[in-house]
């Protein structure tokens, strides 16, 4: 099974999303998960490396051959986390998937680029948004969940803003964006959900 976390636009949440949802599906018994890094700037593999997390392998795949490598060797759960600009790479994990987490932010102006990815996705792939660092109870948010449901895009998950998800490799994975991001692998893992 792979998951693949994607958006083409950069700093929405891929990052953070691959590795908590990694540590979901460890806490789930759904171990050895592997986190395969397609990212150049290899943020979750500097973030395993400062704080490694039991159950967890990395792979660092910067290029569309070795990313394909990877999803094709691992037999069990596998997390993509992908760059925001190598369109190559991105194709090449997505054509891959068995789900497509699409982290996003609330606001008009990221629709676009989330329609961008979801373009790319095959048919038969299933995938949902993700709401990142959201300000819950906000206009801002509820306007852009009206606006997935209203264009028929699946909502998995709304993750809060936290000072704690946001300290990344710097703290312990957050209680709260461990059960935030138990319930979006659940949904990643229900296959064909379209
Ligand atoms: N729930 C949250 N609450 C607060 N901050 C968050 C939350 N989720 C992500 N962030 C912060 O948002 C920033 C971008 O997140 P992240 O690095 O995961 O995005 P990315 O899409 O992987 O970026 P890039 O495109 O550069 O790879 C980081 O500073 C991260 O800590
Ligand atoms: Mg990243």
């Amino acid at each position: 099974m792979n998951i693949v976390v994607s958006n083409v636009k950069g700093g929405v949440g891929k990052t953070t999303t691959a590795v908590y949802l990694a540590a979901c599906a460890v806490e789930r018994g759904l171990g050895p998960v592997l986190l395969v890094d397609a990212d150049r700037q290899a943020s979750s593999a500097e973030w395993l490396e400062a704080r490694p997390i039991e159950g967890i392998e990395l792979a660092e795949t910067p290029s569309e051959r070795t990313v394909a490598r990877a999803m094709e060797r691992h037999d069990g759960l596998v997390v993509v986390d992908t760059p925001p600009g190598d369109e190559r790479i991105v194709r090449a994990a997505i054509e891959r998937a068995d789900a497509i987490v699409i982290p996003t932010r609330a606001g008009g102006v990221e629709y676009s680029r989330v329609v961008a990815t979801v373009e790319m996705v095959p048919e038969k792939t299933s995938y949902g948004v993700v709401v990142c660092a959201a300000r819950l109870g906000t206009n801002d948010l509820a306007q852009t969940l009206a606006w997935w449901e209203s264009e028929k895009v699946p909502i998995w998950g709304v993750v809060p803003e936290r000072v704690a998800i946001a300290s990344g490799p710097e703290a312990r994975l957050s209680r709260e964006g461990v059960e935030t991001y138990g319930e979006i692998l659940r949904r990643a893992l229900r296959r064909r959900s379209r």
